[in-house]
């Protein structure tokens, strides 16, 4: 039956458009630039684009999406915000003017005040990605060695891939990464000529499986960063997201302090809109002011209006009764699809419970393969979008041809974007898709 819903795909993507300039590249006459493009500059959605589609009467539920929930961001606020600076004489031009590479000093400010680190350690940046980018180009070069978890947030091993740097993962337990195979790991390099330079993490409410280290983890991994000399870049967008208690921090001695090898990431986006494009990187303050130096050749520096605007609405306690009440939003979300995924699908289903950020980590039965085609029709006949384990697995294991088998029972849902009803709906949704493709015995 085709309903008002009717055609729906999987999984979302930014693909290209259909018959545009790289469709005809094969052809002679085509500009030599046009075909390095084509051929050379690999297109960044975050998702494998759908391989299905199916006609469905049922509304799709984007649990793919890790975006904010659309009733919850600052809208007055911010109006408010950008129309005040504008209105002041004092800020006007400024805020519309080019700014300091390190960022808004109010707002580095505000930064440091908030994540208690000294002001010359922050450096305002365009979302965690830039930051991402920043720390990468700062400490590692074409062909070294960057460690990732398994698993990772795949934006984040394309930016290392994309600067020529190659990938080698790490197990996670549910302490967060393994410090001894990774002291292995860094032992036996030290033996055959050590390339890996740095590993990159995500510390707290991980993505995608929503893992936080613990105090012991960070400090070991800290250790044993500086016994090898390698840099801990370490992403950390969830971190104010938590919903019982805060996470564990690195410890004070290494948060941007000299000679650290910490590089701490975090954003505003997950709380406070990505569409912002505000994030910060803390890290040794000779090592910040190196970075701010070389993004004037990047960026020229992150967008002053926007942090202009953030250090207006920030000021005072707003902010952190802003996050106090999205915790208590998104802990009550996470809670109803844990709930009902528990109750719905009782023993088929393994979940992690989220502690924090915006995303659950499910395994399913092994019998369960997201690479079926029946499977992946039965969910998109569902109308519902889970983002397959397979794209979490760092490209590393699967270029040296160790096929993550484990990631075809496990998924990714999202509590962040859709409505607690829509939630409650995903379960429902879940088993009436399983019960089309399970096995009969
Ligand atoms: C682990 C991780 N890092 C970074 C980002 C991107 O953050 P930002 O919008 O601040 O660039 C995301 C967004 O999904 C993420 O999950």
């Amino acid at each position: 039956m085709t309903g008002a819903y009717g055609m729906i795909h999987v999984q979302s993507d930014i693909g290209r458009k259909q018959g545009d300039a790289c469709d005809s590249i094969t052809g002679l006459g085509v500009p030599r630039w046009l075909s390095r493009v084509c051929t050379t500059v690999e297109e960044g959605g975050v998702f494998p684009v759908s391989d299905v589609t199916v006609e469905t009467s049922k509304p799709p539920i984007d649990i793919a999406a890790g975006i904010p929930d659309p009733t919850q961001l600052a809208y007055r606020q911010i109006r408010q915000a950008i129309s005040q600076v504008l209105g002041d004489k004092a800020r006007a031009f400024s805020a519309l003017s080019y700014g300091d590479p390190l960022g808004e000093r109010s707002l580095r400010e505000w930064v440091a005040g908030f994540r208690n680190v000294d002001v010359d350690s922050v450096i305002i940046t365009n979302g965690a990605m830039e930051a991402i980018f920043l720390s990468a180009i700062a400490t590692l070069d074409p062909g070294d060695t960057v460690i990732v978890e398994h698993r990772s947030f795949p934006q984040a091993a394309r930016i290392f891939s994309r600067l020529g740097m190659r990938l080698r993962s790490v197990p996670l337990t549910p302490q967060g990464v393994d410090i001894e195979v990774l002291n292995r790991l860094l032992e036996s390099q030290r033996v055959d000529g050590n390339r890996i330079k740095a590993i990159y993490t995500i510390p707290n409410f991980q993505n995608p499986t929503g893992i936080s280290a613990s105090a012991d983890t960070k400090r070991k991994l800290l250790e044993l960063a500086e016994h090898h000399g390698i840099a801990v870049i370490a992403d950390d967008p969830y971190h104010d997201l938590w919903f019982s208690q805060p996470p564990a921090e690195f410890p004070g001695e290494y948060r941007g302090t000299s000679g650290s090898p910490l590089l701490e990431i975090g954003s505003f986006s997950k709380w406070l809109g990505p569409g912002l494009r505000v994030g910060w990187l803390i890290a040794d303050s000779a090592a910040v002011r190196k970075i701010a130096g070389y993004r004037l050749g990047v960026d020229g520096g992150p967008a002053t209006l926007t942090q202009y605007a953030l250090s207006q609405v920030l000021q005072g306690s707003w902010g952190n009764q802003w996050l106090a009440a999205e915790r208590r939003f998104y802990a009550e979300k996470a809670k109803a699809l844990l709930e009902t995924l528990q109750c719905r699908l009782g023993e088929e289903i393994d979940v992690l419970p989220p502690q924090g950020g915006y995303f659950l980590w499910a395994r399913l039965p092994e019998w369960f393969n997201s690479s079926a085609a029946s499977v992946r029709r039965a969910l998109a006949i569902q109308g519902i979008n889970p983002v397959w384990g397979n794209v979490f697995t760092p490209p590393s294991e699967i270029d040296v041809g160790q096929p993550d088998d484990d990631a075809r029972h496990c998924m990714r849902l999202s509590f962040a974007h859709v409505s607690k009803n829509r939630l409650e709906q995903v379960a429902d949704r879940l088993r009436d898709a399983l019960d089309e493709v399970r096995p009969s015995h």
